[in-house]
């Protein structure tokens, strides 16, 4: 086998739509009458990300929103069927990336594969200034009886040839830090949750480079990309795609951020969900015609 021709990624649910935003080089935007149905814009994440390489084609469901309703809706207006789906990645255990995916597996109605790192099955919370949200579980026997076949892994998994799951991803830079107020319950014990589950897909492209695609970058997109490196050895990367999570951060943290994505080379930042409205306008001044922001219905085309 050799490395992926191409991947696609199409945003199914994401916090943002615009049907004006104009299309790019390497992200086409959707085209209202010539979908389905309409739109829906969603709390959450779900990309459906297509990996072809020759005859073979592999679509894994990345994340499944906050709601079950907005996934199905978008992937029928998308003209885009459950039975496609050849895989789930669960990016880490936050409902509002796990939240359509009971519904999605009892939807689609026979077993697929679904990997995810062990941590997401921990209940999980939030101290905000506005008091506690949650718990939230996410119920690994409910997802098993409606058919998911459950792979969990902490370190690096491969799910073919240039394909990759990054598991944890180590913080080395010293401006991304932990999620606060983020908390999890181990076995009783409730204490800072350091986000370890999350993990980031990534696809190589060779020579045109990695394609990083992250859910909510809780260990720091600079970090991701550096590890996406890494575990692959390829350094060029060709696209940084997903949440950042910036919203909350200060201006010195969010210019090194900015600064990071610049400096790794990528030809496209595409960025959404909980990137935050101060981050993507900062992006998109600072990174120019190599900055998208993500929306329902975008599809990012990346080709070796
Ligand atoms: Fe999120
Ligand atoms: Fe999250």
């Amino acid at each position: 086998m050799s490395l992926p021709e191409e991947v696609s990624v199409t945003a199914v649910v994401d916090n943002y739509l615009d049907v004006f935003e104009p299309s790019t080089p390497l992200v086409e935007r959707a085209v209202p009458g010539k979908l389905k149905g309409f739109l829906l814009a969603g709390h959450g994440l779900a990309y459906l990300v297509d990996i072809s390489q020759g005859e073979n084609k592999f679509s894994l469901l990345m994340d499944t929103g906050n709601a079950f309703e907005p996934l199905k809706h978008n992937m029928e207006a998308l003209g885009r069927t459950p039975s496609e789906v050849d895989a789930l990645f669960l990016s880490h255990g936050h409902p509002d990336h796990y939240g359509g995916l009971l519904g999605f597996l009892e939807w689609r109605g026979t077993g697929l594969p679904m990997y995810c790192h062990p941590d997401v099955f921990w209940p999980k919370y939030l101290m905000t200034p506005r008091g506690k949200v949650g718990p939230w579980k996410l119920e690994r026997d409910k997802l098993e009886t409606a058919g998911a076949e459950v792979h969990s892994n902490a370190e690096v998994q491969q799910l073919g040839e240039g394909v990759y799951l990054t598991g944890e991803i180590p913080r080395r830079t010293d401006f991304e830090g932990p999620m606060p107020g983020a908390k999890i319950i181990k076995d009783g014990e409730d204490m800072d949750d350091p986000l370890v589950d999350e993990q980031a897909l990534v696809v190589d492209l060779g020579e045109k480079g990695l394609v990083v695609i992250s859910g909510c970058s809780h260990p720091g997109i600079v970090n991701t990309i550096h590890y996406a490196q890494e575990i692959t050895g390829n350094t060029r990367i060709y696209a940084v795609i997903g949440g950042l999570h910036l919203a909350q951060v200060s201006e010195e943290v969010l210019a090194k951020t900015i600064a990071g994505i610049k400096d790794s080379g990528t030809q496209l930042a595409l960025t959404g969900h909980c990137t935050g409205f101060r981050p993507n306008t900062r992006m998109s001044q600072e990174l120019g015609s190599t900055y998208a922001v993500s929306c329902v219905g975008s599809i990012a085309t990346l080709t070796a």
